[in-house]
């Protein structure tokens, strides 16, 4: 080593090497900024409205994986969000009763009830009002009416005593309004606290050089100016393209209006709800028609249609990396397989 490398090797340990704490200098920063744009997980996503209790988020789980309540008996929640692949399907699409097409992508129900709405463009208030709405829509369950999955309910005789621990003094306890509070009770329980929530906890070697630095690029370049709060998105609505045409990178087969179908509002066409990036690296396709494959690919999208920027492929790589210690644990409970309750041997 030549004398002015070991100088210039001392000047870098003063300067830049592993301080008292064993992080360089700046990493405090990072965590400081970082804890300004989000936040970690709660326990539970719990509201005042849908209070959580053992019995319904038993019984919301029970109903999560059933499909007799689906016109042709093989729908149900798990078959489109099933749990060994982080709550998503992995088609571009989803695919629901008689093979009905799906107009977009599923998202993952992992930490999504703490979003200020659910859908792609936000057109269910909550995660109640989703669950009650899938069973009679036309692509998923396909049921004719509410009362009819009401009385395919009540014909189960396990699921009379499962309602009513769950909806204690209620005259009638299966109704399709428990049903959808019970399962909006399982859904607020599926967060997955992740090697970022650690960071932003103050460990501050939960993540690794590479994330940190994919970490302070994802503030620098502004993706958190849309992906921020405590689920990385799914706090506001943004237009997916900002001065060109998305379709033109995600070559998507046909535009969708988005938003403007709820709103018709001139100012909502294309305009989407900013997704939640918590376990993004595990829900591959992309985007809300699901036209995205790689996850390195929608990143470079991202950029270049929300912010104008070509990002150069070592920061693609750092915002992998960050993205993926957005990977987050399973509940484990989430994990084990129901047991159905019998039908009526009448
Ligand atoms: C046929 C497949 C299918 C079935 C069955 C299904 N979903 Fe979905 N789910 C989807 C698709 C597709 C979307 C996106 C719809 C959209 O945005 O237009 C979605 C969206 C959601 C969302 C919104 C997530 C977000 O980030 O906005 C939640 C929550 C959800 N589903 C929960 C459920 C529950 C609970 C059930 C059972 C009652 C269910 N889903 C049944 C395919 C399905
Ligand atoms: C101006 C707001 C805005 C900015 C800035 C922004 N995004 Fe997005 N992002 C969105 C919207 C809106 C969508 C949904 C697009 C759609 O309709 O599919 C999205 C979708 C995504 C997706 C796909 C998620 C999924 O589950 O399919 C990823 C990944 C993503 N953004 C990452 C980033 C990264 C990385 C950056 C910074 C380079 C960034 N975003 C900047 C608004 C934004």
């Amino acid at each position: 080593m030549k004398a002015t490398s070991v100088v210039l090797a001392c000047f870098w340990l003063v300067t830049c090497g592993p301080g008292n704490n064993g992080q360089s200098p700046g990493t405090q920063d990072l965590g400081a900024r970082a804890r300004g744009e989000f936040s970690p997980l709660p326990a539970t996503i719990a509201t005042e409205a849908n209070p959580l209790t053992q019995a319904k988020t038993r019984l919301g789980k029970i109903l999560f994986y059933e499909t007799r309540i689906s016109v042709d008996g093989t729908v149900s929640c798990a078959r489109c969000h099933p749990f060994s692949m982080y709550a998503a399907d992995g088609l571009k699409t989803s695919v629901g009763n008689r093979c009905s097409p799906n107009a977009r992508n599923a998202p993952t129900v992992l930490n999504a009830a703490g979003q200020i709405a659910q859908h792609w463009i936000g057109n269910r208030t909550d995660v109640e009002d989703q669950a009650k709405q899938s069973v009679t829509g036309a692509a998923s369950f396909g049921m004719p009416s509410i009362t009819a999955v009401e009385d395919r309910l009540s014909q189960i005789e396990g699921y009379r005593p499962l309602f009513a621990a769950a909806f204690p003094g209620e005259s009638e306890p299966i109704t399709v309004a428990h049903m959808a509070e019970a399962i909006g009770a399982f859904e607020r329980t599926l967060v997955t606290p992740s090697p970022f929530d650690a960071y932003l906890s103050g460990n501050e070697s939960a993540l690794g050089e590479k994330e940190r630095k994919g970490l302070a690029a994802f503030m620098d370049i502004g993706c958190a100016s849309c992906h921020s709060g405590t689920y990385v998105g799914g706090e506001t609505f943004d237009k997916f393209g900002i001065d060109v045409p998305y379709w033109e990178f995600t070559k998507s087969e046909k535009p969708d209006e988005g938003r403007f179908a709820v709103t018709k509002k001139e100012e909502d066409r294309y305009v989407f709800k900013v997704p939640i990036l918590r376990n993004v690296a595990r829900t591959p396709p992309y985007f809300h028609d699901g036209s995205v494959e790689s996850l390195e690919t929608a990143v470079w999208i991202m950029a270049k249609v929300q912010l104008g920027l070509d990002i150069s492929p070592d920061q693609r790589g750092h915002i992998l990396a960050f993205l993926e210690a957005l990977t987050g644990k399973l509940p484990e409970d989430a994990l084990k397989l129901p047991e159905l309750p019998a039908a009526d041997r009448r």
